[in-house]
Parts: structure tokens; sequence; C-alpha cells
């Protein structure tokens, strides 16, 4: 079938996609009767502290750790307030501190880098290739005397290349922080994800896969990275059998801050991981159904697959020829009813995406003294130049990202697949 500019929504041509959009909260929009009796176990014992309350019951969060253990395959799983202060702790617990520095890549969540510069880090930033996750070719090239660790972002469903950079890693003899914020459930080569580095971190925030409004896991089989992490994430140590007791070793207690999970977010959280197969299954299934639809379209490249098995099919993106067809392509697939949207515009703040990172760029911190950017451990103070990973941008100003929810049904599958179809052909033509 040949479209032309009749057919599109956007010249009076019917709407491919009839039905209204549905957000993307995958974890979010399946809160339910599992949800609530869980809680209101945790309300009816009043024990809403892990580790003590006027009843003796038994711990959510401490019954979703030991699950979500078991899922990984990780010896330890800690759970924590957020992803965020989960990364925080997996660097605190390898040793990471003033005078190291931590490369991240160009394209995640600010929260990685800010997660470097909370543990008084410098941040270095690599570009990502054309599976929008970390270059570790470009990796290896920012690789310093003062590198001590890696953290590889599974970003928007994806893997990471995993194994290449774990090989780049151990070579040399730095640490890996996987962050899954965006991955839950996803595998590499059949290896669950955030369980290849020293330590994986796991988000739960509102729009991840599976969520309970905010929370973080950090899954590690490191024994010493555990309890490192876990002297960081609780301030009074109320996870140690004698609070009081002296360290059982150098390096078991140290100052800390409070990211301990309440057993309120505990309960959701765990009726939510009984739900991650389900809900990535679907994403995967709905996933298939649109791009199988569209792998002879001329004139998009799909972005690369690193796994096609362990990617959590969060959302399809594919890569226009040029940056400035992006604006037309979006108005019109939205007048066919699909919500799909453009990933970079320079002139449009976004959090994900480095020359956006105004807080790196300028070097924003609390107080203008100390590490990491003002201190005789880190040297001087590298320059950010928001024009520094051109690889990077070049991707994602060409980008197309549509979500997938699991909510979808085949139908909408379908329509959606019409939809970006009949643009394509008559815009990329
Ligand atoms: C890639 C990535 N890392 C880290 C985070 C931080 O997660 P949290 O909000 O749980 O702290 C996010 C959240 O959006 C993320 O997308």
């Amino acid at each position: 079938m040949t479209y032309t500019k009749q057919d599109l929504a956007l010249n009076g041509g019917p709407k491919a996609k009839t039905s209204p959009t549905i957000p993307m909260f995958p974890g979010g929009l399946e809160i339910g009767d599992e949800e609530k009796k869980e809680v209101m176990e945790v309300l009816d014992n009043k024990y809403l502290f892990r580790y003590y309350g006027p009843t003796d019951s038994p711990s959510k969060v401490k019954a979703f750790e030991e699950s979500y253990a078991e899922y990984l395959g990780t010896k330890h799983s800690l759970a924590l307030n957020s992803c965020t202060s989960a990364l925080v702790s997996a660097l605190v617990a390898v040793g990471v501190g003033p005078g190291d520095e931590v490369i991240v890549p160009a394209y995640t969540f600010f929260a990685t880098c800010a997660a470097v510069v909370a543990a008084r880090a410098i941040p270095v930033v690599a570009e990502v290739d054309a599976s929008l996750t970390m270059d570790p070719l470009d990796l290896e090239k920012k690789i310093t005397k003062r590198t001590k660790a890696i953290i590889p972002v599974h970003m928007r469903g994806m893997p990471a290349k995993i194994d290449r950079i774990m090989e780049i890693a151990r070579r040399h003899k730095l640490k890996v922080i996987e962050d899954v914020a965006q991955a839950n459930g996803g595998s590499f080569k059949g290896k669950p994800l955030g369980s290849f580095g020293d330590a994986g971190c796991f988000s739960l925030q509102f729009h991840k896969t599976i969520t309970s409004g905010e929370g973080g896991v950090l899954a590690t089989s490191d024994d010493l990275t555990y309890t490192r992490a876990q002297a960081y994430h609780d301030v009074a140590a109320c996870w140690r059998k004698d609070r009081f007791a002296p360290p059982e070793f150098a390096g078991e207690i140290f100052f800390g801050v409070n990211f301990r999970m309440s057993e309120l977010t505990g309960a959701v959280a765990l009726a939510q991981f009984r739900k991650l197969d389900s809900i990535v299954g679907r994403m995967k299934h709905n996933k298939k159904l649109i791009k199988d639809r569209l792998l002879d379209l001329k004139g998009i490249q799909f972005r690369e697959v690193t796994d096609e098995a362990g990617d959590t099919a969060t959302c399809l993106i594919f890569f226009l020829p040029k940056g400035s067809q992006v604006s037309d392509f979006t108005t019109a697939l939205h007048a066919e009813g699909i919500e799909a949207g453009g990933i970079y515009n320079k002139g449009v703040p976004d959090w994900h995406m480095y020359p956006h990172w105004k807080m790196l760029i300028e070097k924003m911190m609390p107080t203008d003294k100390g590490c990491p950017f003002n201190c005789e451990q880190s040297g001087p103070a590298p320059n950010y130049d928001p024009d520094a990973c051109p690889q990077t941008m070049g991707l994602l100003e060409r980008s197309i990202h549509l979500d997938i929810p699991p909510q979808l049904s085949e139908k909408d599958c379908e329509q959606i697949a019409l939809g970006i179809r009949k643009v394509a052909s008559v815009l990329l033509a």
C-alpha cells in the first residue's frame, strides 16, 4: 500500500490510532488488590519500620529484598528509598571518594551523574553509540589514572554492552556499578541486568517498570560491598544486631545517612515485584507487534539492539536521516493519535542528556569549597564543554521515541504501526 499526503490525518485523512493514549506508568497502572493487601497487613500489624515495632511481624522490606536477590541470582539485595540513594551507597561501598573519577554516559537521567558528585568524585562523561548506551570505544578513551569506577546505564530498557564494559573494567582494575533504573527485569545473554558489576542499582520510582512510588534496590554478590552499603544507608546502624558494638573489621561502620526503605513502600514493592515478568513480557510482545510491521520501512534506522531477548521493551526508538525532520514527523504522528516525541532539542531543557546538565557544566555546589570540584585531591577542576559529546547528540537529535505501555491492545499496536508507516512513507519519501 502506498500513501500520499492526503492520507495523513494532518491533511484530513483518517486518524491511524483511534483509542486514547495510555500513559507510561507500567507498574503504576497495575496497582490493585495485591498491593492493598500487603499495605493493609503493615497497617494492621502497626509494623511500619523494618527493624522493630509493637508486634513481632515479618518485615515486608526484608521479604522484598530476598525475592529480589533470588530473582537476580545475587547473594544480597538492599532496599533503599531511591535508585539515586542506591547509586550513592554503591559508590561509597566500593570505595569511591575524593580524588576519584567515575565515568558515566552522556545519555542518562542526571541522577547517575549527581550520585558521583554526592560521593565527592568527579564525573567524566562518555559518548553513547547507536544502542544509546555507553560506547565501549569512547569509554576506554576516557579512562585516566584517577578513574575508579564506571556506571554503565541500561538506558530506556536496553541492555548496555555490559560484556565489553566488564572486560575493559577488569583489565583496568575498575569497579562497575550498573544503573538499571530504566531496565528492571532485563538481561544480557540470559543473565539478569544488575548482576554483572560490583553492584546493580534499580529504581522503583513511579515511572519505572515496577513501582512503589519512590524506592530503590542495590544488588551485589560481594559481602564487603553489601555490608558497607548497608552501613552507609542507615545512619544509626539499626541493621546491626548490637548497634553500639565496635566494628568487627576496619571499614565495617562509618558515617552514613538515612536512605532506608519504609515498610509501607516495601509492601507495595513486594506486590509489584510479583508482576515484573508479566509487565516486561507484555511490553516485549507489544514492541514486537509494532516493530515487525515496520522492518521494511525506508528512511528510518532503528536503535541498535544489544540483546533482543534481554531488552525490556519500554520504548521503540528510531533515527530519522536528519534532525531537521523530527519536528514535522512528530507533528504528523500526533495528528495520527500517536504520542511519540523527539529526544533532543537544544532549546528544550531535559535532565536526560549531558548538554542540559547545567549543575555539572556550571559546577553548582551548595558551597564553593570542597570536593569534588574545589579540593586538592581532585586536582584541577575539569572544564565541562556542552559540545563535548557530538556523537551522542548527533544520534539523539535525529531520534523519535515512542513509549510501549504493557496495557496496549493488539489493535493499538497495529494502529500505531500503521500511523508510523503512513507518516514515514509520506515524509521520508
Ligand atoms: C537512568 C536513571 N538512573 C537513576 C535514576 C534515579 O532514580 P530514582 O528516582 O529512584 O532516584 C533514574 C530515574 O529516573 C534513571 O532514569
